[in-house]
């Protein structure tokens, strides 16, 4: 065994793993450089403020304190970052302006009082955040 790992097998193995590997890693730099212009979505924040708005409707009402963004949050309600998706934009503003449901054994989300001007921010915010390129994460869509 020690007499066919000889020093030059050592520097072989040294220099091609060294080159393979870098060579790799240029190929996935190239690839992503690719596909993060895809992903950028700057342009569309910077064309209507309503999203940025939402986002602090969001913040201000500490609904991640309940809900998940991104599987990120609290696990007492659903996941939101896709509620733009599987609900729709009505949906979304006629179920918040509902609330309580008083509906015995489900948990209950309160009522924030919210202007027809924060739901429709809300909806631009889900919306936006419902396109972001997650690649399918949370696996489970409610969360
Ligand atoms: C005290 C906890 C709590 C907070 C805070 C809270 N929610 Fe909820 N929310 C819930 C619960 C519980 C449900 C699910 C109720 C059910 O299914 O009967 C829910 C459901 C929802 C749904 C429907 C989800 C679906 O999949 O159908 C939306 C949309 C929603 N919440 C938005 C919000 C927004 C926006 C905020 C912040 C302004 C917020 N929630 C804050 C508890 C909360």
């Amino acid at each position: 065994m020690s007499g066919t790992f000889t020093t030059s097998t050592a520097r072989n193995i040294f220099f091609g793993g060294t080159i393979f590997f870098a060579l790799v890693f240029l190929a996935l730099t190239f690839q992503n450089e690719q596909i993060i212009p895809q992903r950028d979505q700057r342009a569309q924040l910077a064309a209507n403020p309503s999203i940025a708005a939402g986002k602090k409707v969001w913040e201000n009402n500490q609904c991640i304190g309940c809900h998940t963004l991104f599987g990120e949050g609290a696990y007492f309600a659903p996941e939101l970052g896709n509620v733009y998706k599987r609900r729709g934009p009505e949906f979304i503003k006629a179920w918040i302006a509902a609330q309580p449901t008083h509906t015995p054994g489900r948990r209950q989300m309160p009522q924030f009082n919210l202007t027809d001007k924060q739901l429709d921010d809300l909806v631009a915010f889900f919306k936006y955040v419902s396109e972001i390129n997650t690649n399918n994460w949370p696996p489970n869509i409610e969360g």
